[in-house]
C-alpha cells in the first residue's frame, strides 16, 4: 500500500463539492512525469452531471500531458465495515482502462491494493484508429 498517496487522496477530498450526497471522495493520480494530480467529486444540481473524484484526477493528468501510472482513492466518510461503499464505481473503472496500464496499481483507502485489471476484468478497449497522442515514458 502506498500510504503517502492515500494520505494525499484523503486531503483531496477536502475540496469535494457534495451538497446532494454529503459523500466526499478524493483521488490522486501519479503521472509518468512523477507529478501528483488531484481530483475530488463535484456534484451538479442536475444529478447526472456529477463527476467522480477518480475521473477528475485521471483527466487532470491527461490534460497536463501525463500518462496516469497509479491512483489512490479515499471515500473519507465511507463505511469501513462495508467495503463496497469504498470502491471505485464502474464508470471510473472504464476510464482507468481507457488511460492506464492493466497492471497499474489502484490503492483503495480502507480496502486494499488492486490492479486496473482486477477491477475491470474483460473490460472494453477500443484500439485507436487515428493514432495515439504520444506521451513520454
Ligand atoms: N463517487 C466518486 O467520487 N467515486 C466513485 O467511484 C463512486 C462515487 C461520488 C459520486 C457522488 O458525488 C458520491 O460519490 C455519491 O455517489
Amino acid at each position: 500500500m502506498d500510504e503517502e498517496l492515500l494520505r494525499q487522496a484523503r486531503f483531496a477530498a477536502v475540496y469535494a463539492h457534495v451538497p446532494h450526497s454529503g459523500f466526499p471522495v478524493g483521488a490522486v493520480v501519479v503521472g509518468h512525469d512523477g507529478q501528483a494530480y488531484r481530483g475530488c467529486n463535484v456534484e451538479s444540481a442536475s444529478f447526472g452531471l456529477t463527476v467522480c473524484a477518480e475521473r477528475v484526477a485521471i483527466y487532470a493528468a491527461i490534460a497536463s500531458g501525463a500518462k496516469p501510472v497509479s491512483i489512490a482513492v479515499s471515500c473519507t466518510e465511507g463505511d469501513l465495515s462495508d467495503s463496497a461503499s469504498l470502491m471505485p464505481c464502474g464508470a471510473c473503472r472504464q476510464v482507468m482502462i481507457d488511460h492506464m496500464d492493466p497492471d497499474a496499481a489502484v490503492f483503495v483507502d480502507g480496502v486494499g491494493e488492486f490492479t486496473v485489471k482486477d477491477l475491470m476484468p474483460k473490460g472494453f478497449r477500443l484500439r485507436s484508429r487515428r493514432g495515439e497522442v504520444a506521451v513520454e515514458g
